[in-house]
């Protein structure tokens, strides 16, 4: 299994290109479900989690085709795929595909909006909380399907179609957003969703099935209005840039100190992420290329933050924010309110000499003057990279463990941080 090794101590400066957004890229290749043609996506990112449902979708019967480089390509350019779902020849999702990314439930709404049936094992548990799917089903039962659990699987069926209905999330969900607006878009009749999801990657899926000829109205507000239609068509489209892969170096440059320029970011999708950055001492400036990050000789403030829904400040950050934290010239809070676990980086993080208590679901952070390099470990995708953040600016060598989980969401991490100044490299270990 591969390790990254990393020598804290070195001010980044440079540029860092941003990648297509994981969690945009992965309900907009599900999208492809939806029709006969072919969905082209551009500015894919290359991560595992795009190769495992890839496999997944090919499952159904996807034909995935990358295109190959151009002249002139960079490395960490974004792929352009073609997905073409002509004929679903297998409505069922098994465990040993959905149980390593439970973003892959997802396939369930397509799959029923187009074929009438679907088998999809339920996630179960993670690292992060229990992360049930209880909303993702009330929402296909509003829209018609009749859904039995049998065998750890989740058995749905639509036979004579879904139907348009009104749905009301109690609480808000990205995942239950996605799969209403997927449904809906093939249902008879209008379905509004209320308490929708706002985050931005709902907003990409939505543009998507706008151009696949679907009639949707208010994405990236509260109320969505869809209007359902027989068929969706093939159609093109750019994966959105990744604001937790921005935000994420954003808050390494706030750590490390240095000038950085993130390439293709967009301060709109990140506002909340960048003001915290901005009140811990950095600076952030948006230029016509991206967002370029500083932070020159002043020490790091404390900040409390608390995650939220879109716009509020990301869960996906705030692994990454406690950690630059962790320096911070005073003592901070950070309080989770989305996932019930996500504190797992605090005891990885407390290897490195920090010193965080657990109050409920809140993180109280004391700032040190100094972090020391150890021995850690990956735990899930986001606590991951704050254990990155924090080896930058510890003194002498981190070896990051299992870093498979790197590899599901940032592209390219050591390439890019080491293109910026940081010492970092990836050990393969063969095996
Ligand atoms: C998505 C993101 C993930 C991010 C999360 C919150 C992807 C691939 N993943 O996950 O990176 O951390 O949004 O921004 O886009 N809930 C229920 N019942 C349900 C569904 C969710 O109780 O049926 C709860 C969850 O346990 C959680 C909250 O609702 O407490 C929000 O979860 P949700 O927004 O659905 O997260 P995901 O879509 O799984």
């Amino acid at each position: 299994m591969d390790r990254i090794r990393i020598v804290g101590g070195h001010r980044l400066m440079g540029a860092i290109p941003i990648s297509g957004a994981k969690n945009a890229a992965l309900p907009l290749m599900i999208a492809a479900l939806l029709t006969d043609g072919t969905l082209t996506l551009e500015n894919l990112p290359r991560l595992a989690d795009v190769s495992q449902l890839a496999r997944i979708l090919a499952n159904h019967g996807v034909d995935y085709t990358i295109e190959g480089k151009r002249i002139g390509d960079s490395e960490v350019q974004g792929q352009t795929v073609h997905l073409s779902a002509r004929q679903i020849v297998d409505t069922t999702a098994p465990y040993d595909l959905v149980s390593r990314m439970r973003a892959s439930f997802w396939v369930l709404a397509p799959l029923v909006a187009r074929m009438g049936e679907a088998k999809v094992s339920l996630p179960g548990g993670c690292a992060i909380g229990t992360r049930p799917v209880d909303l993702l089903l009330m929402a296909m039962e509003r829209l018609g399907a009749e859904i039995e659990i049998e065998n750890g699987y989740a058995v749905a069926k639509a036979r004579n179609g879904l139907r348009g209905a009104d749905i009301d999330f109690p609480k808000v969900t990205v995942g239950g957003t996605h799969t209403a607006l997927m449904a809906a878009s093939l249902a008879h009749g209008t379905t509004v969703i209320h308490n929708a999801a706002r985050e931005p990657e709902i907003v990409d899926l939505a543009d998507c099935l706008v151009k696949m000829g679907a009639k949707i109205k208010g994405a990236g507000s509260k109320t969505i209005e869809i209007s359902g239609v027989s068929r969706l068509t093939g159609a093109r489209h750019a994966v959105l840039p990744d604001r937790i892969e921005a935000g994420t170096y954003a808050m390494a440059v706030a750590m490390t100190g240095g000038d950085v320029l993130l390439q293709g970011a967009r301060a709109e999708l990140l506002q909340s992420a960048l003001d915290a950055v901005v009140r811990s001492g950095a600076t952030v400036a948006e230029t016509n290329e991206g967002i370029r990050v500083y932070r020159n000789g002043a020490g790091i403030q404390p900040v409390d933050v608390s995650t939220d829904p879109f716009p509020g400040f990301p869960t996906d950050l705030q692994a990454q924010f406690m950690a630059l934290m962790t320096r911070a010239e005073g003592t901070s809070r950070i309080t989770e309110t989305i996932f019930e676990n996500r504190f797992m980086h605090v005891a990885e993080l407390a290897r490195f000499g920090a010193h965080i208590r657990l109050d409920g679901d809140t993180a109280i952070v004391e700032g040190v003057a100094r972090l020391k390099g150890a021995p850690v470990m990956a735990t899930d995708l986001r606590a991951s990279v704050s254990l990155v953040i924090a080896a930058l600016a510890a003194e002498g060598e981190t070896m990051v463990n299992r870093v498979y989980h790197l590899d599901r969401g940032f592209e390219a991490l050591e390439k890019k941080l080491g293109a910026c100044g940081a010492e970092i490299e990836r050990l393969s270990s063969g095996g």
